[in-house]
């Protein structure tokens, strides 16, 4: 089964298999598998503001949260992904770690495709509410957040997860926690277009 999602220029195809193709220049969703590991550290490491973590780290998520993180392919090359994982203390809720879509795509849907993507995932059953932190200064993350508690008609709280000093002598914002929730377990709003 397929899932397709409609962007201004391209079409998004949620895959339930990793390796599933596409008509050319659609994005197709899947799980993540480590053979993507590298490709995504590449691509996390060109999203500034994002912090590239190791590759190692991409490997862990790609080999053991495979099952909370989206991965966009168009013609066989990384455009996007989301890593998110359930925190072991609190089951009801999915924390979303990064989110990268390549440059070339930003503002056509694709970020919040893969949000939605994950909320629609098996292995978030009993999650209702979304944990994130952003930036001060990353507007469009903040806005993409925004907009998809909006689909969820979901309340929006926020606070602060870490303060600058917890980043000791790196020089890092505060990261401002966002809290979406609850929403029900259930397809967003507005998509998929259509299934086949
Ligand atoms: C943040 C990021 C993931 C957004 O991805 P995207 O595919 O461009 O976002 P979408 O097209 O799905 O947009 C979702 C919403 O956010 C808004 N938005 C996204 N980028 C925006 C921008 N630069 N300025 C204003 N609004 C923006 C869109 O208008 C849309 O709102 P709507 O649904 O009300 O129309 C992307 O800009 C990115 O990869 N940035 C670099 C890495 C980063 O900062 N990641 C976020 C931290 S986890």
């Amino acid at each position: 089964m397929a899932v397709v999602y409609q962007t201004m220029t391209a079409e998004i195809h949620r895959a339930s298999r990793p390796s599933a193709r596409s008509p050319r220049g659609d994005v197709v969703l899947a799980a993540p598998s480590v053979a993507d590991g590298v490709a995504i550290r590449c691509l996390v490491d060109a999203s500034k503001p994002l912090d590239a973590n190791s590759t190692y780290a991409y490997l862990l998520l790609c080999r053991h949260f495979a099952d909370t993180c989206v991965h966009a392919k168009r013609d066989g090359r990384t455009v996007g992904f989301a890593s998110a994982y359930r925190p072991p203390l609190s089951r009801d809720v999915v924390f979303v770690w990064q989110v990268a879509v390549a440059q070339e795509l930003r503002g056509q849907g694709l970020g919040k495709a893969m949000l939605r993507e994950l909320l629609s995932r098996q292995s978030l059953r009993g999650c209702c509410y979304l944990e994130t932190t952003v930036a001060p200064s990353n507007e469009p993350s903040r806005r993409m957040f925004r907009s998809l508690a909006r689909e969820l008609d979901a309340p929006v709280e926020e606070g602060v997860l870490f303060e600058e000093a917890d980043f000791g002598g790196d020089r890092h914002e505060r990261e401002a926690l966002i809290r979406i929730g609850p929403f029900a377990a259930r397809q967003p709003k507005g998509e998929p277009l259509h299934e086949s």
